[in-house]
């Protein structure tokens, strides 16, 4: 499999790991070589730095009950070596909602952690980065909803996922990367007003062209917003002169050129699962047009022959979470690492949650 990568994530400096046995360490770090199967860029050298922290993290989980969630684009020693879920928005805000344990370690962007209190505002959420946003959730305010609202009187406001407690506090409905199209479609009236991602809202202005006309926000996010249309097109016709194949599989947070221009258009949990689903099927030659998470866990799942071609982009706050803050935030976390929001915003950003659960069912 070839592609182009960024290193593994540095060791933190700061946080005093526990003293294992060497048998413990050795067992450990094979769990993890195995495990994240990637030889060359995640060595047996590589796991043995990592294995004291992997094995002090789960004796804790299990000692306090927690259940430790993390999002498909956090890096693979936390996703192969201490998250008891991975996944994408949608899947991981039920897994919050439904999960029996009372404390949720959830590794992520902030407004995922979020998410998780709103969906379950009587247990903990321990959210490990503070400081870990979002292009899209930091570029919209409630108050920039309600202008939207007074400007469109009576019109449902739809706001993706990627948004802050408060302005889900203003929505009717949220929606997520894997249920966006449907929910859209399924609301009251010809008008949408939808924020904030401008992609995936134009996206949904092609869809419902004739049905519903559709208001969108100015917000992108900075890693999907970087792909071009014709970046795939020189791809396909460099492949193509080679007699290769290329299959094309993009989120929908991507500019609609990027869009029209792939084969397969899905959330981070969608492009994954098609994309092993391909390779089983006998595809060799993919292009994956999204965040570095998705290829990580691709080749970790994968037993299949598969050349990931291009070169996928990091999310940097998805990647300021490492095994030393979870490890810290579950031994005595902070204030900052507790979500806390105001109860009636909870309420309200619930109502937009559960409408959402409603409607992509
Ligand atoms: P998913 O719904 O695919 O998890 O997307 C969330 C996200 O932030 C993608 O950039
Ligand atoms: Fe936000 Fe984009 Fe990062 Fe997802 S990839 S968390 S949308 S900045």
């Amino acid at each position: 499999m070839t592609i182009e990568m960024p290193s593994p994530p540095r060791i933190k400096k700061g946080v005093i790991v526990k003293k294992y046995s060497e048998e413990d360490i050795y067992a450990e770090s094979e769990r993890l070589y195995n495990k994240i199967n990637q030889k060359e860029r995640w060595t047996v050298d590589i796991c043995k730095t990592i294995a004291p922290l992997t094995l002090e993290i789960n004796q804790l989980k299990k000692e306090k009950d927690v259940f430790l969630i993390a999002h498909s684009y956090q890096t693979p020693d936390i996703i192969y070596g201490v998250a008891d879920e991975v996944s994408d928005s949608y899947s991981l805000s039920k897994s919050a909602r439904d999960a029996s344990q009372q404390i949720i370690l959830f590794s992520s962007v902030r407004f995922m952690a979020e998410t998780a209190k709103i969906v379950s505002p009587l247990k903990t959420i321990i959210h490990p980065s503070p400081d870990a946003g979002c292009s899209l959730s930091d570029g919209i305010s409630a108050g920039d909803v309600r202008e939207l609202k007074r400007l469109f009187p009576g019109v449902p406001v739809a706001c993706y996922i990627n948004t802050t407690a408060e302005v889900k506090a203003e929505c009717d409905v949220c929606v997520t990367s894997s249920n966006y199209l449907k929910i859209c479609e399924r609301l009251p009236g010809d008008k949408l007003i939808f924020v904030p991602d401008k992609f995936m809202g134009k996206h949904l202005q092609n869809s419902l062209r004739g049905k519903k006309e559709v208001i969108i926000y100015d917000g992108e996010c900075e890693v999907h917003a970087i792909f071009t249309g014709e970046k795939i097109r020189n791809w396909r016709k460099r492949m193509n002169a080679q007699g290769i194949n290329l299959t094309v599989l993009s989120h929908p947070e991507c500019d609609a050129e990027v869009l029209e221009e792939s084969d397969i258009v899905g959330s981070s949990e969608v492009l994954i699962t098609k994309t092993i689903e391909l390779s089983e099927n006998g595809e060799k030659n993919v292009m994956l047009i999204t965040e570095c998470g998705t290829v990580d866990r691709i080749l970790a799942e994968t037993k299949n022959d598969l050349n990931v071609i291009g070169a996928c982009v990091m999310c940097k706050h998805m990647k300021k979470t490492h095994l030393e803050d979870i490890l810290q935030s579950l031994r005595n976390p902070t204030s900052e690492q507790i979500i806390e929001l105001d109860d009636e915003i909870i309420l309200k950003a619930k109502k937009s949650l559960e409408e959402m659960f409603r409607l992509a069912e």
